[in-house]
Order: structure tokens, then C-alpha cells, then sequence
């Protein structure tokens, strides 16, 4: 086993280390609590790369592999975790989908933009009756001939009201049950396409998060990605790299929170000593630097195994649960390192507690990442 990053992913982790210290840090606090959308730092993430990391130059991309992402993923969660949510929807949900099994008409037409980061996109899956049952599709894509009526709503959409592009999952043959669900790409702005208010959130609140409402939506026939019923296993196969995303995310908010308790456990005294000379603090922090490590093996893993183009599913399932469950934990006890002041805004730590708690939730909450993992070890 070889554990060594090779020169280039190493300079991508400084570059997105450097980037967060330097871009985003500043403003985190007072876009949280405005639920400002970061406009400019998106646009900015964009110039640099980060927006389309993945796809391969000749669509705009930086041609970088799984492993490169997931370092980058995890310096810009441990400072803005709304930031890298819409970094992660727009690399491995949005991107990837379409690269892997868009056409070279939507490839030309979207990726490039996308991947350049001129816009942004979104990934439409869940509705306000179907969440984790995400084959119970109400929102129906009719057959038109050369077009699909679309009509419906879509819940929690990350980039909700930024995006230009959506790709929407809807149903088109109600009695084929999954095998009769499509996904079609949206514009902004075609007839009948409304973004909802948007969401109050717990935490990445700085991410717009909106529903979306579909009324007699002309959507052409060439806006398919993939043969006709391909939509639910496009989803299932696109959410399975996206989740090695969220599982950066979270051990990036996870290391974060850990960062700031370790410096803080050196400066604050209490008992006439600094609290990291207390035993109850060592114990805190030994156990939070092992369970970070450890979630950082299976999300590098799974990266890697996508990488190699080996079968990823369980892996990334695994990296996801254990990531988003660490990051909650960690961020708990950060909170608690810090005592009251961990209560407050200033300390960084309650925002990371409160980012922590949706990477549990978005793109399959823990109960389905155990689901998709006990059938592949029961299988
Ligand atoms: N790759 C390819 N095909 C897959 C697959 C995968 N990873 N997983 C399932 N499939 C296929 C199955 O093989 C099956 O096809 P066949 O019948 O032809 O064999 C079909 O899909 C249906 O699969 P299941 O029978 O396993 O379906 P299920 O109803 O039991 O559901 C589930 C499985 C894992 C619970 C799934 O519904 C699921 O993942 N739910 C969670 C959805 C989710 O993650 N939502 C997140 C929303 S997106 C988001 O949060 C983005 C954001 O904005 C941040």
C-alpha cells in the first residue's frame, strides 16, 4: 500500500487550502448569518478551477483526478462548508453526470460552462414526498413527441435559485416503475420553470437551498441524458460519486472543528494550567484526531477506486456514513472544548456544528447509506 500523494495533488490541497484562508474565511460568519449566497467567491472558486476539477480539459475542466477533489473538498469545508456544498453538487453531481453519460451536443452546449464555472447547476431528485424512496416520483416527464411536458416540484435543491442548468429526475412511465423515470436538463427561464422562496436553514446557510415548481415545461427530446428509462440508475450512479464528495466535506468540517479546538485546548488555562494539559481534553482530542483519520482512509479509498475505475458504490456509502457521523461528533466535542465561547459565533465552532448536521441528511442520509451498504455485504 502506497499512502504518498503524488506533487500535483499535493499543490491542489495548498492551492484550496490557501484559497479558503484567504477568500473565504473573512466573510463566513456574516454569510451565515445573512444567508448571503457567496457570488463572488463562487465565481472566483470558478476562475481557479474548482467548479469543473474533475472534467477533462478539452470540456473546460482541469482533467484532475477523485483523490485531487477530495483534498480540495476537504480545505474548503474546514473553513466554508456552504461554499463546498455548492463546489460538490456542481463537480460531482452536475459535471460528472454529464460527462460521463451527457451526448457531445449537451456536453458542448452545458458542460463547458459549467465546468468553467461561468454558471452553476443543480441535481433534482428529491421531492416534498420523496426523499429517501427516491423512486416514488411524482414529478412526470410526458412523451410529447419531440418534447417532454414536465410537471411537478422539487425540494431542498441545492443552488436552487443560482443555477442556469437542472437536472431534473421525473417520471415518464408510471407503470415501469424506475425503469420508467428519465432525467432531462432544464434551463433557467424555460416557460413555465419557477424557483420556490428560498429555505431558513440549520446550518449552510450561506448555499441557497429552494423547491422548484414545473408547470407545462416544454423540455426537447435532445435535453434526455441517456436512453429512454435511463434516469433512476443515471441518479443512483451520479449520487455514488456525490457522495464521496459530501464524505470530503464532512471530514472537512470535521477537521476544521478539530483544528480550532486543538489551538484553542493550548491557549485556554483553567486550574492553573493550559486545558490541553487536562487529561479529560487529551482524551477528547485523541479520540477525535483517530476518528478523523480513519474517515479520511475510506473517503481517499473510495476516491481512488473510482479513480481506478473499480466498483466504488459500498465504499463511497461507507466513507459517506462514517465521515458525516464524525463530523457531527467532532464538531460536538469542539463545541464542548471550547465551552462557552464555542457557543458563540465568533469561535467558528457552532457554525460547524450546524454544517455538520446536513451531511447526515443530503445525498442519502446515514439509514440509506446503510442500506446501500448491508445489500452489497449481504449480497
Ligand atoms: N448504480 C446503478 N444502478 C443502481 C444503483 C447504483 N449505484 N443503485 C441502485 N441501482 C439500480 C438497481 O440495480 C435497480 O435496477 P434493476 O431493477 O434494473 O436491477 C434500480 O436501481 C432500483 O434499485 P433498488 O431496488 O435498490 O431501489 P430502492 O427503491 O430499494 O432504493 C435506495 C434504493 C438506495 C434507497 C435509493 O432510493 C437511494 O439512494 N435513495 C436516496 C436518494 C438520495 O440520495 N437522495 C439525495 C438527493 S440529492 C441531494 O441531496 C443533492 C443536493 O442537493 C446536495
Amino acid at each position: 500500500m502506497f499512502f504518498d500523494f503524488s506533487e500535483e495533488q499535493l499543490m491542489i490541497q495548498k492551492a484550496a487550502r490557501e484559497f479558503a484562508q484567504n477568500e473565504l474565511k473573512s466573510g463566513v460568519i456574516e454569510r451565515d448569518e445573512h444567508q448571503k449566497f457567496p457570488k463572488d467567491e463562487v465565481k472566483k472558486m470558478g476562475e481557479l478551477g474548482f467548479l469543473g476539477m474533475m472534467v477533462d480539459p478539452k470540456y473546460g475542466g482541469g482533467g484532475m483526478d477523485t483523490v485531487s477533489y477530495a483534498l480540495a473538498m476537504e480545505e474548503i469545508s474546514k473553513i466554508d462548508a456552504s461554499c463546498s456544498v455548492i463546489m460538490s453538487v456542481n463537480n460531482s453531481l452536475v459535471c460528472w453526470g454529464l460527462e460521463k453519460y451527457g451526448t457531445e451536443e449537451q456536453k458542448q452546449k452545458y458542460l463547458v460552462p459549467l465546468a468553467k464555472g461561468e454558471i452553476i447547476g443543480a441535481f433534482c431528485l428529491s421531492e416534498p414526498e420523496a426523499g429517501s424512496d427516491a423512486t416514488s416520483q411524482r414529478t412526470t416527464a410526458i412523451d410529447k413527441g419531440d418534447y417532454y411536458e414536465l410537471n411537478g416540484t422539487k425540494n431542498w435543491i441545492t443552488n436552487g435559485n443560482s443555477a442556469s442548468v437542472y437536472l431534473v429526475i421525473a417520471q415518464t412511465n408510471i407503470e415501469a416503475g424506475h425503469r420508467g423515470i428519465n432525467c432531462l436538463i432544464v434551463e433557467k427561464g424555460m416557460p413555465g420553470f419557477e424557483v420556490g422562496p428560498k429555505e431558513n436553514k440549520m446550518g449552510i446557510r450561506a448555499s441557497d437551498t429552494h423547491s422548484l415548481m414545473f408547470n407545462n415545461v416544454k423540455v426537447p427530446k435532445s435535453n434526455r441524458i441517456g436512453e429512454d428509462g435511463f434516469g433512476f440508475k443515471f441518479a443512483m450512479k451520479v449520487l455514488s460519486g456525490g457522495r464521496i464528495g459530501i464524505a470530503s466535506q464532512a471530514l472537512g468540517i470535521a477537521s476544521g472543528a478539530y483544528e480550532l479546538a486543538l489551538q484553542y485546548s493550548k491557549e485556554r488555562k483553567a486550574f492553573g494550567k493550559e486545558i490541553s494539559k487536562h487529561q479529560a481534553i487529551q482524551f477528547k482530542l485523541a479520540d477525535m484526531a483517530t476518528r478523523i483519520e480513519a474517515a479520511r482512509l475510506l473517503v481517499l479509498r473510495a476516491a481512488w477506486l473510482k479513480d481506478q475505475h473499480l466498483p466504488f458504490d459500498k465504499e463511497s456509502a461507507m466513507a459517506k456514513v462514517f465521515a458525516s457521523e464524525t463530523a457531527m461528533w467532532v464538531s460536538i466535542e469542539a463545541v464542548q472544548i471550547h465551552g462557552g465561547y464555542g457557543y458563540v459565533k465568533e469561535y467558528h465552532v457552532e457554525r460547524l456544528m450546524r454544517d455538520a448536521k446536513i451531511t447526515q441528511i443530503y445525498e442519502g442520509t446515514s439509514e440509506v447509506q446503510r442500506i446501500v451498504i448491508s445489500r452489497q455485504v449481504l449480497s
